[in-house]
């Protein structure tokens, strides 16, 4: 006998089919596998169903559309299970009420695992025999059929198991909801857009015709909105705000209680949330589940934001914008469930499947943890009621494009940083963002007030010390200052060394260097001057004029105190590979002293520093759109003896809620905003720091109290 090659085509697609059936068929066998019979009986609210009726009615959908369709003589295993199994076909007849599918006793599991077997068996047949037109692509709708029904059964047994008050765990083993960093907005252009279901491969009938649609620009969170997210709306009041709810929404909170998503429930162990692991503490960095569509449009709204369309959903998707996408929760949008342009339903009773849904329900896109692998697409749209939230249902941001001239610097090194900074569990912000040009200001002020010794102290010193460093400096050398800033202490160095030929001081702010730059060469007729515009801890190359000069850096300012001990480590090498190994360095510290003493200096009485650290909230609200209230924070200065660190803070005066670029971090009462460390060091400490960094100590000079030092390291 011979085949043809089409024949031979058609086998092998069939038995790749058949392979699948098997797969997803004994993949809802074995999520059954952790239930007891009485856990597959029960149904805990009429939208849910019981697992021993998914795994009936996916059987029945095969025995329904394919056996009894294809097959002659086939017998079905019961007559009466059309009737029972039946979940909302009207052209197959009438069914069992769906509210009542929990008091089905019988058949027995038993029961309807002989009937998966029993239509397994002659799907089996049907699959080794040449397929009639058509049966293949129902197939595939009854597969795809089955893993919605999985994804089903796994929603109805969590909600089933949240109504014990055992809690039990589904799988201590189910993995746990990604966590991580908060979203950012991305930006996408608007004009034409394809969307829809693209390509050969199976789709839902909804998907398509894939077709031609317009866009505003637009901007969408790569992420979703986290549990983090989620306890800010909640404690800014975002359940009993009405000016916040569609009216719809506001009614069923009135109606329902809501007052936290699905899951949660608050204890005196705080919030925890039910989860296929049983009860557990609410990670604030793992996205938010099971919200009704009502509830992320409230959120959206307190976050000045509002849900993407599902045509911006899928065109960023498409565009590898998103992260998040499908593998934690569905993800509401703003899309009412339409027929795409021409659609139209399939004539035959298979019709019913998607399009007689299309109203009063909401798209979701994406996927969820619980989805079943390999189920969804880009062009996938999920529906349910706006009320529902037993899914694992999220949100993502959107909102509409600035307006061209808006300022924008979400996305800046600043954003990124006071963003990240934000959502940290220990707030902190990073000390190098004092420095606006308001800040500088407010710096210079400090060093004048009474109690700031260390610009006095060190400049004394310098004095005092300065014939003695400049026995180290070589002829013809390069002075290499980091963080030059106005180059003010640098006089004292240049006078007692006329030997230096070239002064290249290294700062990010291009005004001060020029400032600087043209008083030197006032002063210093010789004196060649190469100032390096860039952030002095990340400069990798000196100017084209430093070659062939010895260098010796110059740090002074006990800056390097701002630094973690790590960077400073880090700072210390990059200084070293980019002096070279002959360089001499000279570094001031503020050495560990008297607690009363540091203390005052970062808290004077006239209030400077309070106002210094301060205006980092007030640089946030500018440059961030924030909505920092100034006055509901304040200044502490505290001493960290362990660390050996002075610490500056901003301290909540109460609980409140603050926006920052779009979006909302919540702050308890007391909570602290950590803005800045000023390291303390001893001769001994700073000396091994200096030989993690590459340095060794060649001399060092302390001044009067109170004690600042200076120290000449060697590369
Ligand atoms: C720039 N830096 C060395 C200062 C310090 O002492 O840490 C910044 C400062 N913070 C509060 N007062 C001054």
């Amino acid at each position: 006998m011979t085949s043809t090659l089409s024949e031979l085509r058609d086998l092998s697609a069939s038995s790749a089919l058949l392979k699948r059936y098997q797969t997803i068929r004994s993949r809802t066998e074995s999520l059954i596998a952790p239930l007891s019979p009485e856990d597959m009986v029960v149904q805990s609210m009429p939208d849910a169903s019981p697992a021993k009726w998914h795994m009936a009615h996916t059987t029945w959908f095969f025995e329904t559309f394919l056996l009894a369709e294809n097959v002659v003589d086939y017998h079905p295993f019961d007559p009466a299970f059309g009737y029972l199994f039946n979940s909302y076909y009207e052209a197959i007849g009438p069914r069992h009420p769906r509210p009542q599918r929990g008091l089905m006793t019988r058949p027995t599991v038993d029961k309807v695992l002989d009937y998966r077997q029993h239509v397994d068996k002659h799907m089996r047949t049907l699959l080794e025999s040449a397929l009639p037109d058509g049966t293949a692509e129902l197939i595939e709708l009854g597969l795809a059929h089955e893993e919605q029904h999985q994804e089903l059964l796994l929603m109805d047994i969590l909600h089933l198991f949240s109504t014990s008050s055992l809690k039990p765990a589904y799988d201590l083993r189910w993995p746990k909801d990604l966590s991580g960093r908060r979203g950012q907005f991305k930006p996408l252009k608007g004009g034409l857009t394809e969307m829809g279901h693209k390509g050969n491969g199976f789709a839902f009938d909804n998907e398509g015709p894939r077709h031609t649609t317009y866009l505003q620009s637009f901007e969408i969170s790569d992420r979703l909105v986290t549990n983090g997210e989620w306890l800010a709306f909640m404690a800014d009041g975002g359940y009993s705000k009405a000016s916040l709810w569609l009216s719809d929404g506001w009614a069923a909170v009135q109606q329902n209680g809501w007052n936290a998503p699905l899951y949660w429930q608050h204890d005196d162990q705080g919030w925890r949330q039910m989860t296929l692991r049983g009860l557990e503490a609410i990670d604030p960095t793992a996205p938010v589940i099971s919200i009704s569509y009502y509830e992320a449009a409230a959120f959206a709204q307190w976050a000045d934001a509002r849900l993407p369309t599902e045509a911006e959903w899928e065109a960023a998707a498409e565009a590898g914008q998103l992260e998040q996408v499908d593998n934690v929760a569905w993800q509401w949008t703003q899309s009412a469930y339409n027929a795409y342009p021409g659609f139209r339903p399939a004539d035959s009773a298979v019709g019913e499947y998607n399009g007689k849904f299309m109203i009063n329900v909401m798209v979701l896109r994406g996927g969820a943890s619980i989805t079943s692998p390999g189920h969804t697409r880009l062009s996938y749209r999920n529906f349910f009621g706006p009320d529902k939230r037993w899914m694992f249902s999220g949100l993502r941001l959107a909102r509409d494009a600035r307006q061209p001239g808006a300022v924008n610097n979400h996305d800046s090194e600043f954003g990124r940083d006071v963003i990240g900074g934000l959502s940290a569990p220990v707030k902190n912000l990073s000390p190098k963002y004092f420095y606006d040009a308001a800040g500088s200001e407010l710096f210079e002020d400090i060093c004048e007030t009474v109690e700031y010794y260390p610009t006095r102290a060190e400049t004394g010193l310098l004095t005092r010390v300065s014939q003695q460093i400049a026995e180290v400096i070589p002829e013809g050398a390069a002075l290499v200052e980091f963080g030059s800033g106005v180059s003010e202490k640098t006089r004292l160095l240049l006078d007692a060394a006329p030997q230096i030929a070239l002064y290249v001081p290294i700062d990010i702010s291009a005004t001060a260097l020029k400032k600087a730059a043209a008083l030197l060469k006032k002063h210093y007729k010789q004196l060649k001057v190469a100032p390096l515009i860039d952030d002095f801890s990340r400069a990798l190359q000196l100017p084209a004029e430093a070659a062939g000069h010895p260098c010796v850096g110059f740090f002074p300012g006990s800056t390097i105190g701002n630094f973690t001990h790590d960077q400073a480590v880090k700072f210390l090498r990059s200084a070293h590979a980019l002096l070279g190994d002959e360089a001499h360095f000279i570094v001031g510290v503020d050495l560990v002293k008297d607690a009363d003493i540091l203390i005052a200096a970062y808290d004077d009485a006239e209030g400077v520093t309070a106002r210094f650290n301060k205006n980092l909230l007030i640089r946030i609200n500018r440059e961030l759109e924030g909505d920092f209230n100034i006055e509901a924070f304040d200044h502490l200065a505290l001493w960290n003896d362990t660390d050996e660190r002075m610490e500056m803070h901003l301290v909540s005066r109460r609980e409140q809620v603050v926006k920052v670029a779009g979006h909302t971090f919540h702050f308890s009462d007391g909570e602290r905003l950590h803005t800045e460390n000023s390291h303390k060091f001893t001769v001994e400490s700073f000396t091994q720091l200096a030989a993690r960094g590459g340095w060794s100590v060649s001399g060092y000079w302390v001044s009067e109290t109170p004690q600042v030092a200076l120290f000449s390291l060697k590369a």
